[in-house]
């Protein structure tokens, strides 16, 4: 193993919650120090977008078929519904004096790391250059103007991460979630673009340096040190007439050559704790420069249809995670829970047409209340050449049982896990309240020792997992909520794992939500000026 990898492996086990104790983190946190979850760049020309709310007829079932939704036609009003889906605004809530927003991309902590960028090579929407999307104000910043007659690559996204903003609150285990939160930025963004009948491609090409260079997060001095952000990737986007290669090299000349301007304002933190195992570990998962190759493709697979009837924008602008669940909920119907799994399965569909790896995330799940279904331990791989290797790792005494003809479930084990998927997710309610939770277990070792970045692509389709699981519990009338809290070697040990051979990155449940009716519900974009 190389000594990138050794890096990443040492993080990873370091930043490991026990029973006994949690990685390493403040000891104290002052809340009004949290670090402003919106950047902002000075001195940058601004483009503003149509007030964002708008609707769109594509329903959410339709985007199992995304070639049938109709194409909208590019215009800023389409770009800022794109912007808006992915990354906007979805609602403010208040408690007391508190006020805090909420978005279309959910965050660990609701800190919000990812800082999003749009590429315009074109001169019909706006100048050619490099923009940041705000979020908070729903407009772009213009970093650098391109030359006018540049090559027309199109649009392009690009996704960095503010490490700091997750290690204010998470300490050294904060990278972990900055990964998981970029998972669920490009499976947002590649919803959002389905809704409109575009499609995403992320460009794998790119070495993490080059996607510096293009999002201008290379200019050290145009940030304030220790609030720099990191890059992760980048993708194109495609409205159904543009599909021409895209010349990599041509757009780096093009950000190379071009005017650049702003500063990133502070994001008003004191930075009492530091962290620099993060800056360690971002080292040491570096990505490297990839020649172009073929995406991985994968095989045709029975997509159980989605019973919802609504809108994809009402049920985007409406994922939200639940605080607490219902534990006298009635069972939630078995075709739910199957449309869920096919619905994570990488299968050509969205968001995972995006994905150009094969998959190496597969689901435990522990099963609380299914209707149908005995409650236990269930296994879901995503991938069937992977199935002898999870039979090998872990308890010998699990059954394999094949139980629906219809998703490539099995059964484990029968049981009453709701205590233990509590006690493993950091005691958390949620995680046996619901209908059901789940592990995402990586094939961890082999894919980080052939190349250490690989750790970041592990916990990204984690994310993407679960976008998908947030979105289609919404579209079932349930609630989900992510969760990165548990204790890691207390989940491999229930399923048998003795080595990282296998690893769980992420954990995830559904079930009926309970409001918390003394928190006020406020429109996203309320605090918008009127033209
Ligand atoms: C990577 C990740 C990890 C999370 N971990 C937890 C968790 O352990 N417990 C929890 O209650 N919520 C967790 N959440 C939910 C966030 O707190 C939530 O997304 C955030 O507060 C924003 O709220 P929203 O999802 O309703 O927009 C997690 C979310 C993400 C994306």
């Amino acid at each position: 193993m190389n000594q990138q990898s050794e890096i990443v492996l040492n993080y990873h086990n370091r930043t490991k919650h026990s029973l006994e104790h949690y990685a390493k983190g403040p000891d104290t946190i002052d809340w009004d120090d949290q670090p402003d979850p919106f950047r902002r760049f000075s001195g940058c020309e601004l483009v503003t977008l149509p007030r964002p709310g708008a609707a769109l007829p594509a329903l959410f079932a339709e985007l199992d078929t995304p070639y049938l939704i109709p194409e909208q036609a590019l215009n800023r009003a389409s770009l800022g519904l794109l912007l808006e889906l992915s990354f906007g605004l979805s609602a403010w809530k208040q408690y007391g004096p508190n006020r805090w927003s909420l978005r279309c991309n959910p965050s660990s902590g609701n800190l919000h790391p990812t800082e999003a960028y749009l590429i315009n090579t074109g001169t019909m929407l706006m100048k050619p250059g490099l923009y940041h999307y705000v979020s908070h104000d729903h407009l772009l910043e213009r970093r650098c103007q391109f030359s006018d007659n540049c090559d027309d690559a199109g649009l392009l996204i690009g996704l960095s991460s503010v490490h700091w903003r997750e290690a204010w609150k998470y300490g050294e285990r904060a990278y972990r979630y900055c990964q998981h939160d970029t998972g669920h930025a490009l499976a947002a963004l590649r919803y959002a673009a389905a809704t409109l009948g575009w499609s995403i491609e992320l460009v794998n090409e790119y070495s993490d340096d080059e996607t510096a260079l293009l999002l201008g997060l290379n200019r050290s001095h145009d940030f304030i040190n220790l609030e720099h952000e990191s890059p992760d990737l980048v993708c194109r986007v495609h409205t159904r007439s543009d599909h021409a290669p895209l010349n990599t090299s041509a757009l780096l000349e093009t950000a190379h050559a071009g005017a650049w301007s702003g500063k990133a304002e502070s994001l008003r933190a004191y930075h009492l704790y530091k962290w620099p195992v993060i800056d360690d570990i971002s080292h040491a998962a570096k990505k490297w420069h990839t020649a172009a190759g073929a995406h991985w493709q994968a095989p045709p697979q029975r997509l159980i249809k989605s019973a919802s009837t609504q809108t994809a924008i009402d049920i985007i602008r409406g994922r939200r995670s639940a605080q607490q669940f219902d534990s006298k909920m009635q069972p939630l119907p078995v075709d739910d829970f199957y449309r869920m799994l096919s619905a994570v399965l990488p299968a050509a569909k969205v968001p995972f047409d995006c994905w150009p790896w094969s998959p190496n995330i597969h689901l435990f799940i522990f099963v609380h209340r299914v209707d149908g279904l005995q409650p236990g331990l269930y296994a879901l791989p995503r991938s069937t050449d992977i199935l002898h290797k999870l039979k090998a790792a872990t308890l010998a005494d699990f059954a394999w049982e094949p139980v629906s003809d219809t998703v490539p479930l099995y059964h484990l084990y029968s049981g009453d896990f709701r205590q233990t998927a509590k006690t493993l997710s950091c005691r958390q309610a949620i995680a046996g309240d619901g209908a059901f939770s789940l592990a995402m277990l990586a094939e961890f070792n082999e894919p980080i020792a052939e190349q250490a970045w690989a750790y970041r692509r592990l916990f990204w389709e984690c994310g993407m997992i679960g976008q998908v699981l947030y979105l289609e519990a919404e579209a079932a009338g349930v609630r989900g909520t992510g969760i990165g809290c548990y204790f890691d070697d207390s989940v491999h040990e229930i399923f048998g794992i003795q080595n990282d051979n296998f690893q769980s990155l992420y954990h995830f449940t559904v079930g009926k939500p309970l409001e918390d009716k003394r928190l006020q519900t406020l429109p996203p974009y309320g605090h918008l000026p009127v033209v």
